[in-house]
């Protein structure tokens, strides 16, 4: 037998293997490999009879399939397009095309019965056993294959001549950067897109879609406002606008909040954050307001709003940028500043505003 010939099952050795017991420190016990268990003959194996009976239910499919395909070609040359039929559930339909599917479908479907059947009738059936080759090279191989790499370098010259190995280098280096260049071609980063809002110290936060100035008196404790800048409505591009100046506003106890920063940045305990999620930028929408999570709703990333909406579970990395509030003299909220950092997805990281 050689190396590549598959090992029928008889052949196989049944070595005896050593193992410990689970749990135990014990000696290895030895013990025999079961091997596969008796293999049940096929009627068609032991029985001639049987055999050519299987064989018969064989050509008795191949010799159905023939006959389709003949209502096929048939129907395909002899039956006119104008004629129809009633087929019960799907209604009239063209003859012909019935003709022409069905004489298909069952030229096919027979053929695959027989080869099925005659496969698990009258073909071998016995397990084997095919040990892996080792995929390694053997030692001579890779020997020849590195002589054969230091013959190329040898032959090319290259070490002798360094004018062609330093202009060859300088070629494919540079033949690398029209691709990168190319990549301007892609538009302006989104870092420097998402670095800009329209938030600006003292803008007046205003309900979306009402676009109605808040009070801080009108935010109770535990409530929610979807939030834009004052003036959203007039910028000309709006869309680029609304998607990323969009805020959430919510009331939280003064005494939940933990972190020092977060209260000094909100007022009496109401706090504003981007509403875009700083995984890919989806609108974070669901507020858990008895655990103060905000939840984003594409990929479950679930921020702690008591403290700084630091990320605590989810793809996301980085909290959701808080904006700083206050009241005017008239008492309605407005922005202190900019947001000190991008808004969205985490990629620009940057000083930005
Ligand atoms: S965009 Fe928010 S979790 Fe993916």
């Amino acid at each position: 037998m050689s190396d590549t010939t598959p090992a029928r099952t008889s052949d196989v050795p049944t070595p005896e293997r050593a193992v410990a017991l689970p749990g135990t420190t014990a000696a290895p016990t030895l013990f025999e490999n079961p091997g596969l268990p008796p293999h049940p003959h096929r009627m068609a194996d032991v029985d001639p009879r049987a055999a050519k009976r299987a064989e018969r239910q064989v050509a008795a499919m191949f010799t159905l399939s023939m006959l389709a395909t003949l209502v096929f070609l048939v129907s395909y040359f002899a039956v006119s397009m104008d004629q129809a039929v009633y087929v019960p559930f799907i209604g009239a339909v063209r003859l012909q095309h019935l003709l022409l599917g069905l004489g298909l479908g069952f030229g096919l479907f027979f053929i695959g019965v027989g080869a099925i059947h005659w496969a698990k009738t009258l073909m071998p059936d016995e397990e084997v056993v095919e040990e892996r080759h080792q995929l390694r090279s053997s030692d001579q191989t890779r020997e020849a294959a590195v002589e054969t790499l230091q013959e190329g370098a040898e032959s090319s010259g290259i070490a002798r001549r360094p004018l062609i190995k330093a202009t060859l280098g300088g070629a494919l280096g540079l033949f690398g950067l029209p691709f990168i260049v190319a990549l301007r071609d892609l538009g302006p980063l989104p870092g420097d897109r998402l670095s800009h809002t329209m938030w600006k110290a003292g803008m007046r936060l205003v309900s979306d879609p009402e676009l109605a100035p808040i009070k801080a008196s009108d935010v109770t404790v535990g409530s929610v406002f979807h939030v834009m800048p004052e003036g959203i409505d007039k910028v000309e591009d709006i869309l680029e606008q609304r998607a990323k100046a969009a805020v959430l506003l919510m009331r939280l106890n003064p005494n939940d909040i933990k972190s020092a920063k977060e209260r000094d940045w909100g007022y009496e305990g109401i706090v504003a954050y981007s509403k875009i999620c700083t995984h890919v930028g989806c609108p974070v929408g669901l507020y858990e307001q008895q655990t103060h999570h905000l939840l984003c709703p594409c990929h479950q990333s679930t921020f702690d709003v008591t403290e700084d909406a630091k990320v605590i579970f989810g793809p996301a990395h980085r909290p959701l940028p808080q904006l700083a509030i206050t009241v005017n003299d008239e008492g309605y909220l407005v922005a202190r500043q900019p947001f000190q950092e991008a808004v969205g997805p985490s990629f620009p990281e940057r000083g930005h505003r």
